[in-house]
C-alpha cells in the first residue's frame, strides 16, 4: 500500500504522498545526481535549467556550482514548485535562481536562453517526447548542452528488473540506443553517453550545435 502510493506520486506529486515522494527524491536521487553532473561542464556564469525539479535537490546543486549566473526550476506539479522553493529560499531571495510551474512541452523561456539543462529522472513521464525534446532545444543555446539522466535503463542482465515500476506508472525504462536516436531525430548533436556498471545508471549529454 505504502510502496503503491508512493510510486503513484512519481511522476505529478500531489497531497500527503507526494510530499512523501518528494522527500524519498530528494535523498534518492542526490548521488545519481552528482554523478551525472560530473559529466557536464558548468561555468560560474552560465544560465541552467533544470526540468522537472521534483523537491529542488538539483537546483540547489546547480546554484552551488554557478556564481553569478542563474539557475531555473520548472515543475509542472504545484506541489514540486512550492517545495523547491522552500528548499532554495536564500538562492530565490539573492536572485540566484527562479522556480516556476511550466510543462516541459511549453517551457516559459525565449529561444537560445540555456547553457545547460538537466532532467533527472523525468524523461519517462513526458508526453510527446520526440516534441518536447524539441522544445527544450529551443530554449538552449548554440553550443549549450542538454544531460539527461536515467536510473530506469533497460538491461540484457536483468530484464524484468523495472517491471513492477513500468507497470503502476505506465512508463517505460529506456534503452541507451533509444535515446540517442531519439535526440538526434530532436535535432541535437554530439552526443554522448556514459553508463555507471555498478548501478545501471545511465546519463546523456546532447549539444545545440
Ligand atoms: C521522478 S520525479 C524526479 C524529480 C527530480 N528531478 C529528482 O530527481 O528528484 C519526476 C518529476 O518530473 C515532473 N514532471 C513529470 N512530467 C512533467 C512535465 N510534462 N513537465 C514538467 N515536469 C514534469 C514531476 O512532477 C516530478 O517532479
Amino acid at each position: 500500500m505504502k510502496y503503491h502510493k508512493l510510486v503513484e506520486n512519481a511522476g505529478r506529486p500531489q497531497g500527503f504522498w507526494g510530499k512523501m515522494m518528494i522527500k524519498a527524491m530528494n535523498k534518492g536521487h542526490s548521488e545519481l545526481t552528482d554523478w551525472a553532473l560530473a559529466h557536464l561542464e558548468i561555468k560560474r556564469n552560465y544560465n541552467a535549467l533544470d526540468i522537472g525539479c521534483g523537491g529542488g535537490k538539483t537546483v540547489s546543486k546547480l546554484c552551488k556550482k554557478i556564481g553569478n549566473g542563474k539557475v531555473f526550476g520548472v515543475d509542472f506539479s504545484e506541489l514540486c514548485v512550492e517545495k523547491t522553493k522552500k528548499l532554495n529560499k536564500n538562492n530565490i531571495m539573492c536572485g540566484k535562481a527562479s522556480i516556476l510551474q511550466a510543462s516541459v512541452s511549453s517551457l516559459p523561456f525565449e529561444d537560445n536562453k540555456f547553457d545547460v539543462i538537466t532532467a533527472v529522472e523525468t524523461f519517462y513521464f513526458w508526453p510527446d517526447k520526440l516534441n518536447d525534446l524539441k522544445e527544450v532545444y529551443r530554449v538552449l543555446k548554440s553550443g549549450g548542452k542538454l544531460l539527461l539522466v536515467f536510473e530506469m535503463v533497460k538491461s540484457e542482465d536483468e530484464p524484468h528488473k523495472w517491471d513492477k515500476v513500468e507497470k503502476s506508472l505506465g512508463i517505460e525504462a529506456v534503452s541507451k540506443d533509444g535515446i540517442v536516436d531519439i535526440l538526434l531525430h530532436a535535432g541535437y548533436q554530439n552526443i554522448r553517453t556514459y553508463s555507471k556498471s555498478s548501478t545501471g545508471w545511465l546519463c546523456v549529454t546532447a549539444e545545440k550545435e
